[in-house]
C-alpha cells in the first residue's frame, strides 16, 4: 500500500484533494497532516474520516523535530504539500506567521523527505502546491507562463515564491523528485469566509456591507476547486520530474463584475428582490500593494497532460453560492470560532 502525506488537508483545497484521493485510490493510505489553524476544519472531511485508508495527524510543519520524527516513523512514498498561511490581507497584518509556515515549514518538509528518502529516491515525489501570485501583477494583456520571472509583492506571495525556490533547490542540489504547480484563484465549497466569494455571500446573508477594495477593477482568474484537485492528482502521477505546471480556469473576472454576479445569484437564491444587495457595496481603501491582474497560460498542462477545467463557471459559481447558503451552520461555526475552541479542548487535553 502506498503511503501518501498530504499537508494542509483540513483547509479549503486540501480537503477537496483528500476527498478525491481517498475515494479514488483505495490502495493508497492518505495521511492528512494539519495544524488546524483558524483555516483548518475537520468538519470539511466528515464524509471520509472513517475510511480505512485515511489517517489524520495533528501537527505543525514548523516544528523540525516533529517533522523529522514523522518521516522517520512512516515510509511515505510521496508528499503533496498544501499547508500554508494563505490569505494576503493577513500577511500584510502579520507577515512573520507566513514566513514561518510557508518558508520554514516547507524547508522542514523538504529536509525530512531528503533525509528519509536518501537511500531510495526512486518513485518518491515531493509536490509543492503553489500560487500564480508568485509571478506578480499583469497589465491589461498577457498571461503568466511557467517561465515568467518571479515578482511577488505581498508577504504571502513572497513567502510562496521563496518556498518554490527552495523546492527547486532540493531538486537541483539533492536530486529530489519534485513538481510544482502554480494555480490561479480557486472557488468552491468549504473556503474560509475571509476570501472574497464566501465572505461576500456570508455578508449578504447577514446584511453586512460588502467591502470592495479600491475601485473594484482588479482582475482574477477563477478555477473551480474540484478541477484544481484533479489537476494536482494528474501532475502528481504524470508530471515530469523537476517541472512546474501553471493551472488556471481561463476565466478572468474584474472584481466588481464578479461581485455583481454574486449579488444577483445570492439574492435570487434567497428570494430577495433582484439586485437588492447591491446597496451593501462599500468601496473601501485599496489593499496595500494590490496586484492589478492575474491570468494564467495553462497550455503546458493541457498539451502535456491533457488537463482542462471541466466545470463551467456559471455552473460552479451557482453551486458554490448555493452550498454556502445551504450550510449556514458551517459558516456560523467557522466565523464564531466555536470549532476552534472545540479543537483546542480536544487536542490540548491529549
Ligand atoms: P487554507 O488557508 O484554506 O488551508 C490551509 C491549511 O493549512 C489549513 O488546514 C491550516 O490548518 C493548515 N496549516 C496552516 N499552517 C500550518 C502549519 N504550520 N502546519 C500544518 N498545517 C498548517 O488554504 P487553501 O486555500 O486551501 O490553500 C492551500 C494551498 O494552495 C496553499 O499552499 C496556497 O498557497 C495554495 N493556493 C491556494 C489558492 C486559492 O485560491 N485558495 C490558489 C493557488 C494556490
Ligand atoms: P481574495 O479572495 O483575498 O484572493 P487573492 O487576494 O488571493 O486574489 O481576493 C480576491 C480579490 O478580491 C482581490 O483582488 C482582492 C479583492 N477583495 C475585495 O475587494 N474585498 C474583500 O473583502 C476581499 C477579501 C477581497
Amino acid at each position: 500500500m502506498k503511503q501518501l502525506l498530504i499537508t494542509g488537508g483540513a483547509g479549503f483545497i486540501g480537503s477537496h484533494l483528500i476527498r478525491l484521493l481517498v475515494n479514488k485510490y483505495p490502495n493508497y493510505h492518505i495521511y492528512n497532516l494539519d495544524k488546524l489553524t483558524y483555516a483548518g476544519n475537520l468538519e470539511n472531511l466528515k464524509d471520509i474520516e472513517n475510511k480505512p485508508n485515511y489517517t489524520f495527524i495533528k501537527g505543525d510543519i514548523v516544528d523540525t523535530d516533529f517533522i523529522n520524527d514523522l518521516f522517520a516513523s512512516h515510509s511515505f512514498n510521496g508528499v503533496i504539500h498544501l499547508a500554508a498561511e494563505s490569505h494576503v490581507d493577513r500577511s500584510i497584518d502579520s507577515p512573520l506567521e507566513f514566513i514561518y509556515t510557508n518558508i520554514v515549514g516547507t524547508a522542514n518538509l523538504l529536509n525530512a523527505a531528503r533525509t528519509a528518502w536518501k537511500d531510495d529516491m526512486e518513485n518518491r515525489r515531493f509536490f509543492h502546491v503553489s500560487t500564480d501570485e508568485v509571478y506578480g501583477s499583469l497589465g491589461d494583456t498577457g498571461a503568466f507562463t511557467e517561465t515568467t520571472p518571479y515578482d511577488p509583492h505581498s508577504p504571502y506571495s513572497a513567502s510562496k515564491a521563496s518556498s518554490d525556490h527552495l523546492v527547486r533547490a532540493y531538486h537541483d542540489t539533492y536530486g529530489l523528485d519534485i513538481v510544482i504547480s502554480n494555480c490561479s484563484n480557486n472557488y468552491g465549497s468549504h473556503q474560509f469566509p475571509e476570501k472574497l466569494i464566501p465572505l461576500f455571500v456570508n455578508n449578504i446573508l447577514n446584511n453586512k456591507s460588502l467591502p470592495v477594495y479600491g475601485k473594484g477593477v482588479n482582475v482574477r482568474d477563477w478555477l473551480y476547486v474540484e478541477d484544481h484537485a484533479k489537476a494536482i492528482d494528474l501532475i502528481y502521477h504524470k508530471g515530469k520530474k523537476g517541472e512546474t505546471y501553471n493551472i488556471g480556469g481561463n476565466n478572468e473576472w474584474k472584481n466588481i463584475d464578479l461581485i455583481e454576479k454574486l449579488i444577483e445569484i445570492t439574492d435570487e437564491l434567497l428570494q430577495r428582490p433582484k439586485g437588492q444587495s447591491r446597496q451593501l457595496i462599500t468601496f473601501v481603501t485599496d489593499r496595500a500593494g494590490h496586484d492589478l491582474r492575474y491570468a494564467i497560460d495553462a497550455n503546458k498542462v493541457k498539451n502535456e497532460l491533457s488537463w482542462e477545467p471541466e466545470i463551467h463557471f456559471d455552473e460552479g459559481f451557482r453551486k458554490t453560492v448555493q452550498w454556502y447558503l445551504e450550510n449556514e451552520e458551517w459558516l456560523k461555526n467557522v466565523t464564531s470560532g466555536d470549532y476552534q475552541k472545540y479543537y483546542d479542548k480536544m487536542y490540548n487535553n491529549r
